[in-house]
C-alpha cells in the first residue's frame, strides 16, 4: 500500500471475488465504502454502519467480517469475497439455493450478510450443529423473516454440502 502525496489517498492492492485489483481510496474509507462506492458491488448492504447488524458481512481471507468496521487500508494484500462472487457459471451457491428453497428471505436486506456468514461457517465446518449455526449467525440481524427459516436454510445447505463431500 502506498500513499499518494497529491490527493492523500492510498493505493490498495486486493483480490475481490477472484479479481486482482488496485484501488485508490481515502484512508478513512471503509471496506464497505470501497465495495459499494468504488466497485459498485452493492450486494453488500449497509444497515447500521457501526458493527451491530451484520448486513455488511463479507469474507476477508475466508473469515466473515463486518465490512463497515474494516478500513480499506487494512485489506491491502487481502482476499475479499462478496455475495456477487458466490454463483459460478450462473449456478447459485448451495447456501443461496437453500435460502430460496426454505423461503428464508423477505425484504432481503439482511440476506447477503446472512449468506456470507453461513458460507464462512460451512467452509470451516461442513456439518455444523444448530448451536454452531446460531453462533455463526449471532451477529446477523433480521427484522422480518424470522430466524427459524434461516436456520433451516443453513441446515439444508449443510446437509447438501456434507452429502456432496461424502459422495466425492
Ligand atoms: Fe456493518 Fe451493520 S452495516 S454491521
Ligand atoms: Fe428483511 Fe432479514 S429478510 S431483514
Amino acid at each position: 500500500m502506498s500513499r499518494n502525496p497529491t490527493d492523500n489517498c492510498v493505493d490498495v492492492d486486493l483480490v475481490v471475488n477472484g479479481e486482482e485489483l488496485r484501488v485508490r481510496i481515502e484512508p478513512t474509507k471503509t471496506l464497505l465504502e470501497l465495495l459499494r462506492e468504488l466497485l459498485g458491488l452493492t450486494g453488500t448492504k449497509c444497515g447500521c454502519g457501526i458493527g451491530e447488524c451484520g448486513a455488511c458481512t463479507v469474507l476477508l481471507d475466508d473469515r466473515p467480517v463486518n465490512a463497515c468496521l474494516v478500513l480499506a487500508g487494512q485489506v491491502n494484500g487481502g482476499r475479499v469475497r462478496t455475495v456477487e462472487g458466490l454463483a459460478v457459471d450462473g449456478q447459485l451457491h448451495p447456501v443461496q439455493e437453500a435460502f430460496i428453497a426454505e423461503h428464508a428471505v423477505q425484504c432481503g436486506y439482511c440476506t447477503p450478510g446472512m449468506i456470507m456468514s453461513a458460507v464462512g461457517l460451512l467452509e470451516q465446518e461442513s456439518n455444523p450443529s444448530d448451536d454452531q449455526i446460531k453462533r455463526a449467525l449471532a451477529g446477523n440481524l433480521c427484522r422480518c423473516t424470522g430466524y427459524e427459516r434461516i436456520l433451516r436454510a443453513v441446515r439444508r445447505a449443510a446437509g447438501r454440502q456434507h452429502a456432496e463431500r461424502q459422495d466425492g
